[in-house]
């Protein structure tokens, strides 16, 4: 389906919009499990609500719904999920911990590059006066916003949605919010830049890094390499098949720079370690032997000097 702007839309269980509800379910898991790295109560509203058949697993330990009836098969997308849930435990844990320190240290104007179904605006404290925005498609937040009024969740700051697509004049959208280019401003792409063409990828950081004030900080993953090796590994294909999304097609095969080493060269002071390096220092290491594939992935944060 395509919107006005021409570009495809997609809700909450098609597409690229089923990310929001596969990264929400692992939250859901990591929040049920006692030893988890995130507390998200939304999580698993979000994922009862969509009522995806077969249902997506909430808690540890329940498999993931396999289409094929072959064990190898299950084997490998239990595994994947063991590995996905405690990652995404991880990487918000981390991501959380660089937004709010931002938000104390001056940038309390936040925003959420392709939010999908991030309840921070909601779940973590935030200094007096800050302003999250969330962008991602207009059917996603609709979703979201449907389920946080039917559980009268209210923020913990102001928040202010802002539907658009990320390949389109996006700029524009977030300014036409509220948005101040000469505040400093904490930004995040979580979960994102896999799924944007390498292009659209480039005018994102582009238009990124045109907007931030001196004081500015981003926060992202490095991503594609360890997505490269599971659609290659056959894991992707298989993944998210019993729900009719083919993982594997939702991004595409553009080589991928590192996003640090751009962001580096263009003023920012980066930090970026190995996502295995930070759920080992957070005491839950990574499940990856059982996949056998490497899991190439690195936490990013940079700052722009004041
Ligand atoms: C894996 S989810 C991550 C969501 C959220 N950042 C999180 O970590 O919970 C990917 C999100 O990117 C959004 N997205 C991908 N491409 C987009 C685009 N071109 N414009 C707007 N949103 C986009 C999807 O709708 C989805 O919500």
């Amino acid at each position: 389906m395509t919107g006005r702007s021409g570009l495809a839309q997609w809700d909450i269980v098609s597409g690229v919009g089923f990310t929001a509800l596969l990264v929400a379910a692992g939250r859901a898991v990591q929040t049920s499990d006692p030893a988890g790295l995130v507390n998200d109560p939304f999580a698993a509203l979000f994922v009862d609500r969509a009522r995806t058949s077969p249902p997506l697993p909430t808690r540890p330990g329940e498999p993931w719904p396999t289409a094929a009836d072959d064990e190898a098969v299950a084997a490998r997308t239990d595994a994947f999920w063991a590995l996905m849930s405690r990652f995404q435990g991880v990487r918000s844990r981390f991501f959380d911990a660089a937004l709010t320190g931002a938000a104390e240290r001056g940038a309390g104007q936040v925003v959420l590059l392709a939010a999908g179904l991030d309840a921070r605006a909601f779940r973590l404290d935030w200094p007096e006066g800050a302003v999250i925005y969330e962008i991602d498609q207009p059917r996603v937040l609709e979703f979201k916003d449907e389920v946080l009024a039917e559980h009268g969740a209210e923020p913990r700051c102001t928040r202010r949605t802002v539907p658009v697509d990320l390949r389109d004049d996006w700029a524009g959208a977030l300014r036409a919010a509220g948005f101040d280019p000469a505040r400093p401003t904490a930004w995040l792409a979580e979960g994102l830049l896999t799924f944007l063409p390498a292009a659209a990828e480039e005018e994102l950081l582009t238009t990124v890094e045109g907007l931030s004030a001196p004081g500015s900080a981003l926060a992202v993953e490095y991503f594609a390499r360890a997505y490269s090796a599971m659609v290659e590994g056959a894991v992707l294909p298989e993944f998210a098949k019993p729900f009719g999304v083919d993982m594997s097609a939702l991004t595409d095969p553009d080589h991928r720079a590192d996003p640090a080493q751009r962001l580096a060269s263009t003023g920012w002071r980066v930090t970026s370690r190995a996502a295995e390096e930070v759920a080992r220092s957070y005491g839950r290491p990574l499940p990856t032997a059982a996949l056998g594939l490497p899991f190439d992935t690195a936490l990013i944060t940079a700052e722009l000097p004041h």
